[in-house]
């Protein structure tokens, strides 16, 4: 009787508190960015971000010269256009000129690194996550994220996405038209998967002449099994 009781409760705590959890994780829906996944918009996100997130976030496992070996760029384009931080090195990785105490005195963490995020969030989280800032005066920075309740960084796509608050009211209408700010967050998007992966770029280009290698190499084996098995029959 003490067992069933306490299963019944276990049963009944898991509904409630799970159902509560549910609740608050589920006010927004994560979307899936329809993007071109390209050197084009690689590069186009890759300076965006150069020029407006590296200064608080680093990109610490993509050194500058892998870009002109992945995405054809010449070093002269790379440091005019990516090699923003005071000190940048062209051998060296995307490193942010914000010292991370001070960082993590200002905003109450260090932002992090973002090399890598694309692998444990996930395109579809980054592209939602930067679509969803809300004016928050309660906030230090002023700012809230639906996806990311309680978040530290401020949102710095304001002039893309305007003031809105929490319920979706236009406070301050945007500085940039709808799309213009699809093509930021889905360039942005963009840049982080492939800096997650790099050498995607390179698997897409040769993975024609694998398959035709393999197809070749099928119709081979194929013509010299007929010959060994023709004497046997
Ligand atoms: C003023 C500093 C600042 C700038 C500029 C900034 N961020 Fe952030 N960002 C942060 C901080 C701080 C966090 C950590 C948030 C937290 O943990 O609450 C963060 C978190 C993130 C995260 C979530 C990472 C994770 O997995 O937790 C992403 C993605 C991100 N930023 C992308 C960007 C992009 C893209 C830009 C440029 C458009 C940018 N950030 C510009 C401060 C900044």
């Amino acid at each position: 009787m003490l067992r069933i009781g306490l299963l019944a409760g276990a049963v009944i705590f898991a509904v409630v508190y799970g159902g509560v959890g549910y609740a608050n994780e589920v006010q927004v829906q994560v979307q899936a960015p329809k993007y071109q996944f390209n050197k084009k918009t690689i590069i186009r996100g890759g300076i965006f971000f150069a020029q407006h997130c590296l200064t608080c976030h680093s990109m610490k496992y993509i050194r500058y010269n892998r870009l002109a070996a992945d995405l054809g760029l010449d070093k002269k384009f790379i440091k005019r256009n990516f090699m923003t931080p005071a000190g940048a090195k062209y051998l060296r990785g995307m490193i942010t000129a914000m010292p991370p105490k001070l960082a993590a005195k200002w905003f109450g963490v260090t932002p992090p690194d973002l090399t890598l995020v694309a692998r444990y969030r996930g395109v579809d989280w980054i592209y939602t996550y930067l679509r969803s800032f809300y004016w928050d005066p309660g906030k230090s920075t002023g700012w809230n994220n639906h996806l990311f309740p309680g978040v530290a960084m401020p949102n710095v796509l304001f002039s893309y996405t305007g003031t809105i608050d929490g319920k979706g009211h236009v406070l301050k209408k945007a500085t940039y038209s709808p799309q213009e700010y699809d093509r930021i967050t889905t360039d942005l998007t963009a840049w982080m998967r492939y800096t997650s992966d790099p050498s995607i770029i390179v698997r897409k280009k040769i993975a024609p002449y694998v398959i035709g290698f393999l197809l070749i190499f099928t119709l081979f084996a194929y013509l010299m099994k007929r010959a060994y098995w023709r004497d046997v029959h």
